[in-house]
């Protein structure tokens, strides 16, 4: 349908009003359109009727605020991004429902609590300005590979309701003098233009152009634009930038985010909790759950992601029921797949090669784990459970005595 962009706006600015005859008149649009065919518009509208809905039950003017913090046309399915002029592959991918087929993110408390409090000063814009201060519009994320970082600036940016403009920064380098510089005043221009969150991946992409001496001039040009296209933003909507190498990047740069958010490796306490989210179809119990977040290790979320979705798809193979020793032996066949061979993957490395040494670790590792359940995994006696765990104590005594020799 012509127009249907501004007329979605009408709608939702109407919509956002909470009058019931406004309300009216778009649920007969969205049901003339529907019968005239146009499916995908009739669609928009419903789940604009929706979502207004919802956010009025659940903080009455987050999206008002929200609004007078973004400005812009609406994006809609019809708007492409901006492409490099020499090879035309677009500069950004515009993604309009950005919560959707993600995950929650799962965080400790520290995290959460800092995210949390962005997206409420995001939320809250009223109550800061009359503090006299500015909501802060750019934000860098940092970490690990693997730790969510994208994942989180999608979520932030669907908390919000707003679409995502998603650029990769090494796809706007571009090997033609000038053209990195034109392609970031352009991305920047296009995200300006719309209601949006703009998030620059992989950002380190720009200080590796420091490792060619031919480029440092053209470096130079690139940070400059960056600088003043990241300062023209604010007031104009909210900018995410991602790196995993943030040692890399140029101290004005870094400076110019108003907030750095480190999203580090998870620690024990959020790793078990993101197992038994990631598992949670499978219905396990908590010491299986405690067992399996044992022998995956320090590992991202990412990875865990992955062990948990070979974990299962190990078990529909098998075909039988993710009973605790199913569980036990799929995991064991997962494990050479993994890289066992580092020490922190001791655990996976015994149960892999030294069934007893597992037991008797899990069962001194303070995991709080029944021995009944390691009876289950294993499909042992209670006896062999006592045998393996007295044999484990001499073990350390042995090993200790040995240090203790040594020295
Ligand atoms: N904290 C988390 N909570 C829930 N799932 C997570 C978390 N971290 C990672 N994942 C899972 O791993 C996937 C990949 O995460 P994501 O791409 O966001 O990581 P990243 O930090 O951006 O990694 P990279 O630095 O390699 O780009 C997610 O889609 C999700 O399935
Ligand atoms: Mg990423």
């Amino acid at each position: 349908m012509e127009h249907f962009s501004a007329i979605r706006s009408l709608c939702r600015i109407g919509l956002e009003n909470g009058d019931g005859r406004f309300r009216q008149q778009v649920e007969r649009l969205r049901d003339r359109l529907k019968k005239a065919g146009d499916a995908r518009d009739a669609q928009t509208l419903t789940d604009l009727l929706n979502a207004v809905e919802s956010e009025g039950d659940l903080v009455p003017s987050s999206v008002e605020v929200s609004r007078s913090l973004v400005t812009g046309d609406e994006l809609t399915a019809n708007v492409h991004p901006p492409t490099d002029r020499e090879t035309s592959v677009p500069l950004a991918e515009i993604v309009l429902r950005p919560g959707e087929g993600r995950p929650d993110p799962i965080y400790d408390e520290t995290l959460s609590l800092a995210l949390a409090g962005l997206a409420t000063e995001w939320q809250r814009t009223d109550a800061l300005r009359a503090m006299g201060v500015e909501p802060s519009y750019s934000s860098l994320f940092y970490g690990p590979p693997g730790t969510g970082k994208t994942l989180t600036a999608f979520m932030l940016a669907a908390r919000l309701d707003l679409p995502v403009v998603n650029a990769r920064i090494d796809g706007l380098v571009s090997s033609f003098l000038g053209t990195t510089a034109r392609n970031i005043a352009n991305l920047f221009d296009f995200a300006n233009r719309y209601r949006c969150v703009l998030i620059l991946d992989e950002f380190d992409a720009l200080a590796k152009m420091r490792d060619d001496p031919h480029e440092l001039g053209e470096l130079k040009r690139v940070v400059n634009t960056l600088l003043q296209n990241l300062d023209a933003r604010a007031g104009r909507g909210l900018t995410i930038a991602i790196t995993n190498h943030d040692g890399l990047l140029d101290p004005a740069v870094w400076r110019r985010f108003q907030n750095h958010i480190r999203i580090g490796m998870p620690d024990a306490q959020t790793r078990l909790t993101m197992l038994r989210s990631f598992l949670a179809s499978l219905d396990l119990g908590d010491d299986v759950l405690k067992i399996l977040c044992y022998v995956a290790g320090a590992r991202s979320g990412a990875d865990l992601r992955t062990f948990a979705d070979s974990l299962k798809r190990s078990l529909a193979l098998s075909g039988e029921e993710p009973s605790p020793a199913a569980v036990a032996a799929a995991t064991r066949g997962l494990l050479p797949r993994m890289g066992v061979d580092s020490k922190e993957m001791e655990p996976a490395r015994l149960l892999v090669s030294d069934e007893s040494g597992f037991i008797g670790s899990v069962l001194h590792a303070d995991l709080g784990i029944r021995q009944d359940t390691l009876a289950q995994m294993f499909e042992c006696s209670q006896s062999k459970i006592s045998r393996a765990s007295s044999d484990w104590e001499s073990r350390e005594r042995d090993a200790r005595a040995e240090v203790s020799d040594g020295q």
